[in-house]
């Protein structure tokens, strides 16, 4: 059962955390799924009040449900860009020119290995190997793959990602917690 908790889930993210949670006997079981929903209902990422609502609505301390959080890499405890770019530099891709890719971006983006434009729109990260190694190099922004970027065309890629309206940390939550609540499809965070 879900316990009712101040916070900033909407009215589409308690249903399906709710449907959640009766899949489980014990509501603490389903914790990774709850943080997953709490990523996309607080705009892609795991502030402190994020944390301390999916402890509350599933009644664990917060301190086990901020140690869960922190231990997946695909939890964002920092606010990332609109468009998260992770550069894959495994050994394939580092071998056939990830890191000029990673040079390119940082003069292009003005910001390092780890950071987030001032205007929020672009936050830059490497990779472990993506599994898409005949394309190298490969770049994950979001739930997009793409393969055979260069130092030549990865201006390109950042003018269509300026382009669209997408923001790839909420899709990609929102792609997961579909995927967990399967048939619930029309009930997203508007
Ligand atoms: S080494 Fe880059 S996708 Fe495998």
């Amino acid at each position: 059962m879900v316990a009712s908790s101040a916070g900033r889930f909407s009215e589409a993210g308690l249903a399906q955390l709710t449907e959640i949670v009766s899949h489980y006997p014990d509501a603490g079981g389903a914790i990774l799924p709850a943080l997953w929903l709490a990523q996309r209902e607080y705009g892609g990422w795991l502030p402190a009040e994020a944390v301390a609502e999916v402890a509350a609505r599933l009644g664990r301390p917060a301190s086990e449900v901020q140690g869960v959080a922190s231990f997946y890499t695909m939890y964002n405890m920092q606010q990332r860009g609109r468009h998260h770019i992770e550069v894959c530099t495994c050994l394939t891709c580092g071998c056939l020119g990830a890191y000029e890719v990673i040079d390119r971006l940082e003069q292009l983006l003005g910001i390092h290995l780890g950071q987030t434009t001032p205007d929020g729109e672009f936050s830059l990260t490497e990779a472990e190997c993506l599994n898409y190694c005949e394309a190298a190099t490969v770049v994950q922004v979001g739930e997009r793959y793409f393969g055979g970027v260069n130092a030549g065309n990865v201006a390109d890629l950042i003018d269509r990602l300026r382009g669209s309206d997408d923001c790839t940390p909420v899709s990609l939550s929102n792609a997961i917690v579909e995927a967990i609540v399967p048939g619930r499809a029309g009930a997203t965070h508007g």
